[in-house]
């Protein structure tokens, strides 16, 4: 694939404005979010939910692109037409998170692998013959006692060049995610050391798997107190040391850095990242920074709409208002 067609991909991921939509929840993950509204987890209750989303009028006002999951990367709307022809149809790029989730790292108690790597060449191949055109995997590293480990960031990051470099070569462009985890009492200090050390080593990790920087979409956690922290770092705090973090680290040419919201609350993701932006508009910063928000554009509109038919409109205009004011974020104008 040639670079100038995945580094066009990766901008058009994170145009101004825009920003993507994660809705690549797991089969299980998205039984606890149906639960949360007393809704059985069904394939087809799984269909309508992101069916409500994709056909929220003006959609490509604020999302430039969705992650799906498997099962939903091959569903269609009730009038049959597959999700990924409805996105295209309003110009929105599809998706597909392709990690096999996390599991426990062999010795150590509480960090993570994630897996997913065996076989992952044909699977890319088939999806992107399905129109996908860019990619997801998460890794999970955690904050406490000792960690993370070198052992955990060593092999979480070598996976994620080893899915990255694969993407590229099917056409995908990969959105790395090398997510410090906000569970836990840890200071923002603790949060931008690790960031630090993980991002360092998996740009270390993506020039040695000769992955092209300008093609692929970064996708890390903000340098953020831990949520059960006493005190928890100001919203002009998480600003500076993320941005501080992210100069000492990612190359220039990165073409853009999608934040995930990693269960911040859905007000502090948004004035968070607009106070980001605020930054960015006065500093001369080399990348895009906008959102790969999952609750934090779902939560919402999923408590509108209980399951229910009657609720689609109400719910429909919770996902638009947390996408505009989002996107209002993402160009540091939210709070003006
Ligand atoms: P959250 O925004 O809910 O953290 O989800 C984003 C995501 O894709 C995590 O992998």
């Amino acid at each position: 694939m040639a670079s100038a067609e995945l580094n066009s991909i990766a901008l058009k991921m994170v145009a101004r404005k825009k920003g993507i939509l994660a809705a690549d929840e797991s089969n299980g993950t998205m039984t606890k979010r149906l639960d949360s509204i007393n809704v059985e987890s069904t394939s087809e209750s799984r269909r309508q939910w992101r069916q409500l989303l994709f056909l929220t009028p003006d959609i490509s006002d604020y999302i430039s692109g969705v992650i799906m999951y498997d099962e939903t990367i091959r569903q269609s709307d009730d009038s049959g037409q597959s999700f990924i022809e409805l996105l295209a149809s309003k110009d929105v790029l599809s998706g597909i998170k392709v990690d096999n989730s996390t599991h426990d790292l062999a010795g150590v108690p509480g960090e993570f692998i994630t897996e997913g790597l065996d076989g992952l060449r044909g699977r890319l191949a088939e999806y992107y013959g399905m129109g996908a055109r860019f990619t997801k995997w998460r890794a999970l590293i955690t904050v406490g006692e000792g960690r993370p480990s070198d052992y955990a960031i060593r092999t979480n990051m070598h996976a994620l060049a080893r899915y990255s470099a694969l993407c590229q070569e099917q056409g995908l462009v990969p959105i790395v995610e090398p997510e410090i985890l906000m569970d836990g009492s840890h200071s923002i200090d603790d949060c931008r050391s690790a960031t630090t050390r993980s991002l360092i080593r998996v740009f270390e990790e993506l020039d040695a798997q000769n992955v092209d920087i300008k093609g692929i979409v970064l996708k890390p956690n903000m340098v953020i107190s831990g949520s059960d922290a006493s005190n928890r770092a100001s919203a002009t705090d998480v600003a500076r040391q993320t941005i501080d973090c992210f100069l000492d680290t990612v190359p220039a040419n990165v073409p853009g850095i999608a934040f995930l919201s990693g269960g911040q609350g859905d007000e502090e993701s948004v004035v968070n990242l607009d106070e980001i932006n605020k930054i960015a508009n006065t500093e001369d910063l080399p990348w895009e920074l906008t959102y790969s928000y999952g609750r934090g554009l779902q939560a919402a509109p999923l408590a509108a709409w209980l399951g229910k038919a009657e609720n689609i409109p109400a719910a429909q205009a919770a996902f638009q208002k947390r996408g505009l004011d989002s996107s209002a974020a993402r160009e540091g104008v939210y709070a003006s």
